[in-house]
């Protein structure tokens, strides 16, 4: 899977991800490599049956079962939550933005098992006590710094059923090669000076699997695998201890 670009034209003052344009606003869930159309429904759609596909496997890799209670940290416009809601007793969705979770509840509106929480930046406290047994978190780790991810982690660590499963994807530094012109890195290398200012978080950061893999344990996780790509996009699965 190629690197999603982002920091697209239209992020706010308001907060990288409360974006005012609907065209920025799908390019930010990291749909380049997509060939989106220009008409917006049709994008929605590519976008919806993008995220199908992959949902279907991480929901293997999760093992997700009916009576699983599953977290989808960052839902952005909810299409992973919509195409999970039927197999699981509930689906939270958690999201920092106002925009992408309005968005959200509009895709889960038919579904009586899905909520949705605007959440404060590393605050999971509305998670408390709902029984989540897995998590899933799709683009939202390859914004994340260091801090981030602890901080995250850590907040994972204090909501999710002991035993729970952890799926995200980050990008991996250990891998990155400064020749793969697949790996967005590359392109967003040019664009990174002279938009740090205003897109700020919604570049894609840089970490490593060496770093994580040190990390991990110490903030009560188990490491259970490790999907590499072509590029440095990588996916992992965790299970808290
Ligand atoms: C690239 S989108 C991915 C959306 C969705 N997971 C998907 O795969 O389509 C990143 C999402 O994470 C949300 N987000 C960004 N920073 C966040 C943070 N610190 N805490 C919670 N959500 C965040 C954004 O608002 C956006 O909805």
């Amino acid at each position: 899977m190629k690197n999603p670009p982002s920091g697209p034209k239209g992020s706010t003052r308001k907060g990288n991800w409360e974006f005012q344009d609907a065209s920025a606003k799908l390019q930010a869930l990291g749909i380049h490599h997509l060939g989106v159309p220009d008409d917006a429904d049709a994008a929605v759609k590519l976008v919806a049956e993008d995220r199908d596909g992959r949902a279907d496997r991480i929901a293997k890799l999760l093992q997700l079962e009916p009576h699983d209670v599953l977290l989808d940290l960052g839902s952005g416009m909810g299409f992973m939550a919509k195409r999970l809601a039927p197999t699981v007793q509930r689906v939270h969705c958690a999201d920092i933005s106002e925009v992408y979770l309005a968005d959200c509840r509009q895709a889960v509106a038919d579904l009586n098992n899905v909520e949705c929480h605007l959440i404060p930046y590393a605050d999971l406290t509305a998670l408390k006590g709902k029984g989540v047994s897995k998590v899933l978190s799709t683009l939202l780790f390859i914004h994340f710094n260091f801090y981030d991810f602890v901080y995250y982690l850590r907040g994972i660590g204090e909501i999710l059923n002991s035993g729970g499963l952890v799926f995200l994807d980050f990008n991996d530094g250990d891998r990155f090669d400064l020749h793969n012109k697949d790996d967005s890195f590359n392109s967003h290398l040019g664009l990174y000076r002279a938009h740090h200012v205003e897109w700020g978080f919604g570049f894609m950061q840089m970490n490593s699997l060496t770093t994580l893999r040190h990390l991990i344990p110490q903030l009560g996780f188990e490491l259970l695998l490790v999907n590499p790509s072509r590029t440095a996009f990588t996916e992992l699965l965790l299970r808290r201890v």
